[in-house]
């Protein structure tokens, strides 16, 4: 391990199912004032809502709401939510959901004292607030995307076609607390939850695949890697296994939450072309991840040959004996898309509603990150994107 790093993160989970009750023990911290955050009413379906206002009331607080966030939120959506914080002098988010509803918490929770627009400071400039920011807690309702442990916030500007993410540097914008009851998972539908198994497993690849040293960040992957695998099997024949959706949650959230990055460059390339994608097609996060993966990876294998026959070997437990290395490497990927296909993911943009004439729009759109084994070139991005319409 040859890096120089710092960690520390400060939010405080509780797991499993009776972890609701612990929200208890969190609200007396906060002022009075809470603005209660949540999607299109899932949660009123499935009953956490009423739950949470039972608690919410219980512990005297004055409620404010901030309903309809969508998946992907937008920039107006934020605009909106900001407006409703200041008026009612909230004293802490409560984010209920998914994590479109705690990425958005968090971009409040940034922009309600800020002078400025908060899309141009932390989305175009990536700036960090100067100003006061809100505490956010998390009740979480969807399993993939590891904001209950995190400091990023993703946000989309339908009117740009840009969706951007920032991971903001000051870890008191994780959440302060996140409430984990794998049964609340229990009433996704197959497509969200196997988009969000996705979502977890690439987040962990995007980690992994960078960097030279032994590294035993590199081993918790793998086997974070593998508890996803076993479990994702599971749960994709019966969903309402609570044992296998509990892991999932697990894993989750540490798949994203700064521990297997330490000491990594890390790669992020699957989820720039993924976000880009999304931009233009407001496809679920996970689908667009899905759907990139194997023509990026397989552009990149060359260059990274040795941690792919490793991932092949440890992850998918590829015998090795008498290949060479690459064709360990190339089977590892082969190995990984029978599983995608098993699990029923969306395995092409064209399948997303991209087409031909959004390649150039996407490429533009995607960020390019240095750390993996490969930096990309515009032309790259091209090929590869086109790949991905097949
Ligand atoms: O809006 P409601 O009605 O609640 O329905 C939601 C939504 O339609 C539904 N859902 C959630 N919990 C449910 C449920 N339906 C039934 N039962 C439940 N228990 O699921 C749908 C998707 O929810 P969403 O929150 O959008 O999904 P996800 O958690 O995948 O979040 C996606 C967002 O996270 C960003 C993505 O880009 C996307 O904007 N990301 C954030 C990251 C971070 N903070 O670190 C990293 C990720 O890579 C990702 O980019
Ligand atoms: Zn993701």
């Amino acid at each position: 391990m040859l890096g120089n790093f710092s960690y520390c993160n400060p939010t405080k989970l509780y797991f499993g199912d009776e972890a609701l009750k612990y929200l208890n023990d969190e609200l007396p911290k906060y002022g009075a004032n809470v603005v209660l955050i949540y999607g299109g009413g899932s949660i009123k379906k499935n009953g956490i809502y009423d739950e949470v206002i039972e608690i919410l009331e219980k512990n005297g607080k004055n409620v404010a709401e901030i309903s309809g966030v969508m998946p992907n939120p937008t920039v107006d959506k934020l605009y909106e939510g900001v407006e409703i914080a200041r008026k009612h002098n909230a004293d802490m988010l409560l984010a209920v959901g998914g994590g479109s509803v705690c990425d958005y918490a968090k971009a409040v929770s940034v922009s309600v004292h800020c002078g400025e627009d908060p899309w141009e400071k932390y989305y175009v400039r990536f700036e960090e607030p100067e100003c006061e920011t809100l505490p956010v807690g998390c009740v979480l309702t969807m399993v993939g995307i590891g904001s209950e442990m995190n400091a990023g916030a993703v946000i989309t500007n339908p009117h740009t076609h840009q969706k951007i993410g920032h991971v903001f540097a000051d870890e008191k914008i994780m959440p302060r607390f996140a409430i984990l009851n794998p049964k609340y998972t229990l009433t996704l539908p197959h497509y969200q939850m196997v988009s969000g198994i996705y979502d977890i497993f690439n987040h962990i690849c995007e980690q992994y695949f960078s960097g030279e040293d032994d590294n035993t960040s590199d081993y918790i992957s793998e086997g974070l890697m593998r508890s996803v695998l076993h479990s994702s099997r599971i749960a994709n024949k019966d969903p309402q296994d609570y044992e296998a959706r509990s892991n999932l949650m697990w894993a989750a959230t540490w798949a994203l939450n700064t521990l297997v990055s330490r000491g990594k460059s890390t790669d992020w390339m699957v989820h720039m072309l993924g976000q880009s994608v999304g931009a233009y097609t407001n496809a679920t996060h996970g689908m667009t991840l899905a759907a990139v993966s194997l023509p990026y990876y397989r552009h990149i294998l060359p260059y990274g040959v040795q941690k792919f026959k490793r991932f092949a070997v440890n992850v998918w437990d590829v015998d090795a004996d008498g290949k060479t290395d690459e064709q360990v490497a190339k089977e590892g990927l082969a190995a990984m898309e029978s599983w995608m296909k098993e699990l029923g993911l969306v395995m092409n943009i064209s399948e997303l509603g991209a087409d031909e004439g959004m390649i150039e729009g996407i490429a533009d759109g995607t960020l390019i990150m240095p750390g993996g084994y490969k930096v990309l070139e515009h032309d790259e991005i091209v090929e590869i994107l086109k790949e991905s319409l097949k």
